[in-house]
């Protein structure tokens, strides 16, 4: 069985979406904000996010895959689940739970631009900006994390392990 070694806690964690909510809300005041989340990993932090912003926001989904039961990016994604609302005009900001390669979101910036969204930007709960594949400007990161296999606040392995609410390095 693999060992799960604490990283961030729930407190690291609640305090630092608060910070960042706040910075948003400034950032995007008077703007038509929709957030998306990235399924199905950032889907308790989009919760938790939007719920310290103190402006509107839309909120919509959309689901990719790119991993199957692995560690590591194969670098072709699939839209899994497409987006509900129109979204021309809106300012975006896709909500994911880790940038790894950056291919996820490099290719999800290309598509909410195609839907001619107003501005793109990204919010990452965890950045491994070491991992980086690609040239890709991540505009709102919680926290950097240079290595391991992060489990936990609904980030998985092989789908086990997204409900613990704080964060583990997985250690094979
Ligand atoms: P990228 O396309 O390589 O940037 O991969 C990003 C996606 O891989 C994220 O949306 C995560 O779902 C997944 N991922 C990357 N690293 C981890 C990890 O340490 N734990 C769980 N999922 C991860
Ligand atoms: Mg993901």
């Amino acid at each position: 069985m693999p060992a799960l070694v604490p990283v961030l806690s729930k407190t690291d964690i609640e305090q630092k979406i608060i910070e960042t909510a706040s910075k948003i809300s400034a950032d995007y005041e008077g703007k038509e904000l929709v957030l998306i989340g990235v399924l199905k990993g950032a889907f308790i932090f989009l919760a938790d996010l939007v719920r310290s912003l103190v402006i509107p926001a839309e909120i919509d989904f959309i689901g990719v895959s790119s991993y199957g039961n692995t560690t590591s990016s194969s670098g072709s994604i699939q839209i899994t689940k497409d987006l509900q609302n129109d979204l021309q005009g809106k300012h975006v900001l896709l909500v994911e739970d880790i940038v790894d390669s950056g291919l996820t979101l490099q290719h999800l910036v290309a598509y909410m631009r195609s839907k001619r969204a107003a501005s793109v930007k990204i919010c990452t709960l965890i950045d491994k900006a070491e991992r980086r594949q690609v040239n890709l400007a991540v505009d709102y990161a919680c926290f950097e994390v240079p290595e391991g296999f992060l489990v936990g606040y609904g980030l998985d392995y092989a789908e086990a392990h997204r409900g613990l609410p704080a964060i583990y390095h997985l250690k094979f």
